[in-house]
């Protein structure tokens, strides 16, 4: 069996390692990926010359190694009809098509789709100039929710405590164009707990994974900017074990549905961000591939074959009679940023820590290369992942942050209240 993973970061550099420890299939298990990174490099053969939205490069490196099955990590690939055209070539790949990938590609078109399919979601309008953005503004209540409808890498929303916060957005979105020519979602601020519930899906089915939560901004106490992630961790203890399959019903099953009757069946990792509302769960937006950093605490927690529940997802219906185990341990992931993120990111300092890991932690690279004289150096705005795993979120939080105190670069960002409390 040969899996070829299509990305450079620490969701992939996750992917590839619970690939090759849940494997328990007939014979080898060959795992690639391209581009990958210095750390991917060490777990899997790696193609760094294949960038991972280079669709076309993609397709003729899978043909050239007979891969048995390419599994792709990031949303661009997807959005741009990297599965269609793996399937045209004949290869099976783990992910949705282009049209099935628009719920992460269009916030305006997931919202259409929530609607159709009953999903419980925050009110909203679309927003398509400038104009129309100052005139929602005379009946508006704060803080407002500002979302860009095209792909941002989770930095496209911007929450406005008032009016001026708003008038500045609306000059970010339409003006500067910040996020390129796209319409803005204007909507209702919910207030509550985030959850996220990813599910495998085979086009008819969704097999739901643990529930997670990630911390978005860069600094402690939730303050400063979006990034890609700061941290992450799993389970959460808002939903218990046998909630899981009833937040999976109210928020991922409607949506296969829905997408089949579209003739769009969802194939792949359907990742549901949820708030936990008063009023119920609520969906904030649909990603449609396994989230970044919360797979980075999954997957060492799962206990199934992942290769096997990949290649079932590819076909339809195919995940039928399948189960999904985990380990009862708790999981925290750790992010370390680079100096100047998110605004910038610098790269080149290097990195030291690296060769003492201890057992049971799993150090992902999310943006690291290699230097001239071979350092480890950053190379990116999340450089590193650091996950421990324990019997409670606790201990798995104390793991964590001891084993992230040694990995050291100049400028490093470390939020210090990562799963705190839970
Ligand atoms: P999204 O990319 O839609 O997940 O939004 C990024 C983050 O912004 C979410 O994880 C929430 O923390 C926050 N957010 C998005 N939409 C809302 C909303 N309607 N109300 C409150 N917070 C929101
Ligand atoms: N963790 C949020 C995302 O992957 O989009």
């Amino acid at each position: 069996m040969k899996i070829l993973v299509v990305g450079a970061g620490g969701r992939e550099h996750a992917i590839v390692r619970a690939l090759k420890r849940t494997w328990s299939g007939d014979g080898e298990l060959e795992v690639l990926c391209a581009p990958g990174n210095p750390g991917i490099a060490r777990d899997a053969v790696c193609f760094a010359a294949v960038a991972d939205d280079d669709v076309d490069a993609l397709v003729d490196l899978a043909r050239e190694q007979s891969v048995d099955l390419v599994a792709v990590g990031p949303e661009a690939p997807l959005v741009a009809g990297l599965v269609d055209r793996l399937a045209q070539a004949g290869i099976p790949a783990f992910g949705p098509t282009m049209a099935a990938a628009r719920l992460e590609g269009s916030k305006v078109f997931s919202k259409d789709v929530m609607e159709a399919a009953g999903v419980p979601t925050a009110g909203h309008s679309v927003l398509r100039s400038r104009d129309e953005a100052l005139a929602a503004l005379t009946d508006c209540r704060y803080p407002a929710v500002f979302k860009s409808d095209g792909l941002a890498a989770g930095k496209g929303v911007i929450i406005c405590p008032d009016e001026a916060a708003a008038r500045e957005a609306i000059e970010q979105y339409f003006t500067e164009q910040r996020f390129g020519r796209t319409d803005v979602i204007f909507e209702e601020f919910l207030d509550g707990k985030e959850v996220s519930l990813l599910a495998i899906c085979d086009g008819e089915r969704a097999l739901p994974l643990m529930p997670a939560r990630d911390f978005k901004r860069i600094f402690d106490g939730d303050r400063g900017p979006n990034t890609g992630g700061m941290g992450s961790f799993s389970p959460v203890p808002e939903v218990s074990e046998d909630q899981i399959a009833e937040l999976s019903e109210l928020v991922h099953k409607p949506i296969v549905d829905e997408m089949k009757r579209r003739g769009a069946p969802f194939h792949g990792v359907l990742y549901a961000g949820i708030m936990l509302t008063d009023d119920g769960p609520k969906v904030l937006e649909y990603n449609v591939r396994f989230g970044d950093p919360e797979t980075q605490a999954l997957l060492p927690r799962l206990r199934s074959a992942l290769a096997e529940l990949m290649l079932a997802s590819t076909r339809t219906g195919g995940l039928e009679g399948s189960t999904l185990k985990a380990s009862e341990e708790a999981a925290v992931t750790l992010t370390l940023a680079s100096a100047g993120y998110p605004e910038s990111s610098r790269k080149g300092d290097v990195i030291s820590g690296l060769d003492a890991i201890p057992d049971g932690v799993e150090v992902t690279h999310a943006g690291t290369a290699f230097d001239a004289e071979g350092h480890v150096v950053t190379n990116g705005g999340r450089v590193l992942n650091v996950t421990a795993l324990g019997v409670t979120v606790a201990a798995a939080r104390a793991a964590a942050y001891a084993a992230a105190e040694p990995i050291m670069f100049d400028g490093r960002q470390l939020r210090t209240d990562i799963a705190a409390g839970v």
